[in-house]
């Protein structure tokens, strides 16, 4: 039964912003004779010693809250890492219910009504739609070509800009931005108060052979950026739900009060499995990331023989980006490749700028991919044939 609502409701204005803001639609994992290539998640489960130290956990009646900020012992595993990258205090580091509060507690923190907030076009989803629930002004700024930053256009959006979101490696185009491209973009926001979330949720699935660099190694970003982070993609714990946060103190304090307002603190027990992953899930990071190389390759050649694709550099995170040439949207593309037998997500869900691609994961079994890859071949050759 559905019960009529009494008196007659109208949602808050930031559900309405959001709604109105949104391209993020669900796409269907596989089933029956679906293969998915659209989740953004690994087909991994969770290393097993992590599993345990949550049962241990359990086991030990770890069943409290946990201290607002995250458990000590956590923060200081995390500040340890991230001392591998920059000198970093535990009372910087603000534990989070997975990447995606990390995201919203720290746009909330920083974006009122009416300021513009600039992101790349394509990127990451959520990001739009955090900045409308604040009530902030998305400013998406196309990517050059070669799916990197177009620096000329980047560089007139940021003036006047509050604040500037991205990812790296790059969820959905799967190119990796180097320290090139993030010293640019520090000599841009030289002298100016405009803030910085870089949300780096796949820096561990970096294959470019280089060293991965961070942000927040950068002289000139790390005063003024909102490092965020997530255990969901490095460990295989998306159903955990625990990120965490580090930046300038004011910027934790202010997250961390927005965190805390509607989420209270994280899960005790998802904070412990958290620890044994820092602790000791350097060689799960290692085992997973070798997997996904070799998922990478095969679903490069798969596309490579493909008509009609240009495909995207494959350089980290678990997803390719290819341009397809067919005179049709991309969502339009996305619902008709379902009947073909497989899924994978439009590019137009990412920004206006993404259409005309569409994202396929690598995160799913060497099966599913190569099975996937073909119906995909299938599907364009027949729509081009129609
Ligand atoms: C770039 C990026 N950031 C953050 C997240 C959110 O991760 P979490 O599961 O930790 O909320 C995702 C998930 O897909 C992502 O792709």
């Amino acid at each position: 039964m559905t019960l009529t609502l009494q008196p007659e409701f109208a949602p808050a204005e930031a559900v309405a912003r959001i709604a109105a803001a949104s391209r993020r639609k669900q796409q269907p994992q596989s089933s029956g004779d679906l293969v998915s290539l659209a989740m953004g998640e690994p087909d991994f489960d969770t290393p097993a010693h992590v599993t345990e130290a949550a049962n241990a956990s359990l086991r030990a009646g770890r069943t409290h809250y946990s201290p607002l900020l995250g458990e000590l012992a956590l923060r200081e595993a995390l500040a340890e890492k991230l001392s591998g990258i920059t000198p970093a205090s535990p009372a910087d580091i603000l534990v989070t219910q997975g990447g995606t509060a990390g995201l919203a507690a720290s746009i909330l923190a920083i974006v009122n009504p009416g300021d513009r907030v600039v992101i790349p076009d394509p990127t990451y989803s959520l990001y739009a739609d955090l900045v409308s629930m604040a009530g902030g002004v998305v400013d998406p700024v196309p990517l050059a070509d070669d799916l990197h930053w177009d620096l000329d256009r980047l560089g007139a959006a940021l003036a006047g800009a509050k604040l500037f979101v991205f990812c790296n490696p790059v969820n959905p185009t799967g190119i990796v931005h180097s320290r090139e491209e993030l010293e640019a973009l520090a000599r841009m926001l030289e002298g100016t108060p405009t803030l910085v979330i870089s949300d780096e949720a796949y820096s561990d699935l970096d294959y470019t052979g280089r060293p991965f660099t961070s942000a927040i190694a950068v002289d000139g970003l790390r005063d003024r950026t909102i490092y965020c982070q997530t255990f969901s993609k490095s460990y295989a714990m998306t159903g955990w739900r625990v990120g965490y946060l580090w930046g300038p103190r004011p910027l934790i304090t202010s997250a961390a009060r927005i965190h805390n307002t509607f989420n209270g603190s994280v899960n005790t027990v998802a904070q412990d499995a958290a620890l044994a992953a820092v602790r000791h899930g350097d060689a799960d990071i290692a085992r997973m990331r070798a997997a996904y190389e070799r998922r990478r390759e095969i679903m490069r050649t798969g596309l490579a023989a493909i008509p009609g694709l240009t495909l995207s550099a494959p350089e980290g995170a678990f997803y390719q980006f290819p341009r397809y040439d067919l005179d049709i949207p991309s969502a339009d593309l996305v619902a008709k490749l379902v009947e073909f037998g497989v899924a994978v997500r439009p590019g137009a869900e990412f920004g206006a700028h993404g259409e005309h691609h569409l994202r396929l994961s690598y995160a799913a079994s060497e099966e599913a991919i190569e099975t996937g890859v073909v119906r995909l071949g299938e599907g364009l050759a027949a729509l081009r044939r129609s």
